[in-house]
């Protein structure tokens, strides 16, 4: 399957604006190679430069710094404490049980000890040295995992439905998700070149080119979801481009997808011309037009998305500006054909279902809760070397599902006791019992490593959890899920605008309470109240959790007695998200 060329090297702008900086940065770097060798040489520097950092993440890497250590190091004239991230692409979410023994052993040897399970199915490394970020790449390569396109303005990690409870259906959906991320994958082989070595010749010496993306990649980032109903756990809404799978009556036979786009939610404080959006049903394909579909909707962003304004640069204003009507109209241009009307479908929730399910195939399946998706060992708790175990002694696989758990899979009856015995010895079984609350809560990275954030989130979230557990246990209420995402900044990388109660860091100590989302992922929730302070949380929100256990309908969801009770309306404006800029305290006259 081929792109269409015609326009894949005059990006089209809206207006005679300057394009963004990157802009100039992708076209100049041949095909992603840029500094980056020169950079990693340099020795005089544990850093990379901003513009070298543009590139790496196209490799899967950011460059970070320890913001804990920040000031003083400032302080004593010292440089910033640099690392890196690094994410491993997990299309689906699937690995290899020797993959994570990998993984574990690398996160030790060279980078912060951790492993993180995103929020997109992925691995983060953390804290990785300069000195070892070669070898750590190199490695993942060896364990036939990579970080290519994992960040930059390409399609990033696809994700699919872990749901192990329907095998046949999710296999095909699995390798309908592996088909549409093996032909969004860049074509340029600086990858190869400066992370796995040697292959800078390919035979014939053909001239290197991106035929789908060209030199200038996309305006930004794109990311691709597959979802299962009724499960939304991927939260098919908040993704530039989603494949929702539609099966025949028997549940079991795939018939093809309808097709969402425009979903994103990263926003900027006080900007309210961004904003989050949820994305609009566009049509229905059938399986074999599916790789098609996503390349030529990927490619109508690619030439028409804003390349002069970064924070307007996504899917979701493209599809704001100029309509979904249009948008259609271009996508069926490109393929040729037209899109099915979109089939009856159903999502029920977003979250996980713990614990042990059977599959089909007489295998069964165990999901365990991990807070924030962050695998360490502490005093408490030897998670890391319980999953080693795990790992060591399992032969399915593993799946990282969107909500930071994970899934051992695909574990046979003869197993299934190893398994238990190992979750007993580490008290992971007692993992699940965890709070409705905490079982169906989110948080993003945020500090010590994210330069974006504004506030804590991953390592306020136990807290902040424990102090609304009291209220909602109180209320009578341990077991009732609702979902709590937090975030240190608006980017929203925890995807809170699609969480009953969303938290967003806006200063330290201080986050934006939102309220009102769907419990099902369907419906943003909208600002509540500005800049709480973490001290004035539970006094916020403890009367309305009181009065939710009181008033509620049968079944009534929190996201929706929110609304019904008039603490918010439904989601409404772009303004809805924002809140004033905080201004400084006024200055007395002299
Ligand atoms: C649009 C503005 C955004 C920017 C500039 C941004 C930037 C970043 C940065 C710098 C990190 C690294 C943090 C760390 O690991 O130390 C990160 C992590 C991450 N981001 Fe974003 N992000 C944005 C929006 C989003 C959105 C909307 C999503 C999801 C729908 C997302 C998904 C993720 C995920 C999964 C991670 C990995 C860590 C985690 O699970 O929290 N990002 N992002
Ligand atoms: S939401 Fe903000 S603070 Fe959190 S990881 Fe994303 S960019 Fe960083």
């Amino acid at each position: 399957m081929s792109s269409t060329p015609d326009t894949a090297t005059v990006p089209t702008t809206p207006a005679a604006k300057p394009l963004a900086k990157n802009e100039g940065l992708k076209a100049a770097s041949n095909f992603l190679r840029g500094n980056i060798l020169r950079d990693l040489a340099d020795q005089s520097t544990g850093g990379i430069t901003d513009d070298t950092g543009q590139l790496t993440k196209f490799h899967g890497i950011y460059a970070q710094d320890d913001r804990d250590l920040r000031n003083q190091l400032r302080r004593e004239g010292k440089e910033k404490a640099f690392s890196f991230m690094a994410r491993i692409r997990v299309p689906g979410g699937v690995c290899t049980p020797a993959q994570w023994v990998t993984l574990d052993a690398l996160a030790d040897t060279h980078a912060n000890g951790t492993l993180k399970l995103t929020t997109r199915q992925a691995f983060q490394f953390h804290g990785i040295l300069k000195g070892n970020l070669w070898s750590a790449i190199n490695a993942v390569n060896r364990a036939l995992l990579d970080t290519l396109a994992a960040c930059g303005d390409v399609n990033r990690n696809v994700m699919c439905n872990p749901n192990p409870e329907q095998s046949e259906l999710h296999a095909e959906t699995l390798r309908v998700t592996k088909a549409i991320a093996d032909h969004l994958l860049p074509r340029t082989r600086a990858y190869h070149e400066i992370w796995v070595g040697g292959d800078t010749l390919v035979a014939g010496g053909e001239p290197e080119s991106e035929p789908v993306y060209g030199e200038t990649y996309l305006p930004r980032k794109f990311k691709i979801v597959v979802a299962v109903p009724p499960s939304n756990d991927v939260d098919i809404y908040a993704h530039d481009l989603g494949f929702i799978a539609i099966a025949d009556a028997s549940g079991k036979k795939l018939l093809g997808f309808n097709i969402t786009v425009g979903g994103g939610l990263g926003m900027s404080h006080n900007q309210v011309e961004t904003f989050p959006r949820i994305a609009d049903v566009l049509g229905f394909c059938r399986v074999d037009q599916v790789v098609d579909v996503a390349e030529k909707i990927l490619t109508t962003q690619r030439d028409f998305g804003d390349r002069t304004d970064r924070k307007h640069a996504r899917l979701k204003y493209t599809i704001e500006d100029r309509g979904v009507v249009w948008f259609r109209a271009e996508v069926e241009r490109r393929l040729g054909y037209q899109l099915g009307s979109p089939r009856p479908f159903a999502f029920t929730h977003m979250g996980d279902r713990y614990g042990w399910v059977d599959g089909e195939n007489g295998t069964s399946h165990y999901t365990l809760f991990l807070m924030s998706g962050r695998i360490k060992d502490t005093a408490e708790l030897k998670l890391k070397t319980a999953l080693r175990e795990i790992a060591l002694a399992h032969k399915g696989d593993f799946r990282l599902t969107a909500n930071q758990n994970l899934i051992i899979a695909s574990v046979r009856p003869e197993e299934r006791p190893v398994i238990d015995a190992l979750l007993r010895k580490h008290k992971l079984d007692r993992a699940n019992d965890a709070s409705g609350l905490a079982l169906n809560a989110m948080s993003c990275v945020a500090l010590p490593t994210c330069g974006l954030a504004l506030a804590e989130s991953e390592r306020y979230l136990p807290e902040l959890v424990a102090n609304l557990e009291t209220e909602m246990e109180a209320a009578g209420l341990r077991h009732d899920e609702i979902t709590l995402r937090i975030t240190g900044c608006p980017n929203g990388c925890g995807r809170p605008y699609l969480a009953e109660i969303g938290f967003v860091g806006r200063a330290p100590g201080k986050y934006n309470v939102y309220l009102g989302a769907a419990f099902n992922g369907s419906r943003l929730n909208i600002l509540y109240k500005a800049s709480v302070v973490e001290t004035d949380i539970v006094a916020l929100l403890g009367p309305i959790i009181r009065r939710y256990a009181l008033e509620r309908t049968k079944g009534e969801r929190f996201g929706d007695f929110v609304i019904r009770t008039g603490y918010v309306k439904a989601t409404g404006t772009p303004a809805d998200f924002h809140d004033k800029a905080e201004k400084p305290a006024p200055v007395a006259p002299v």
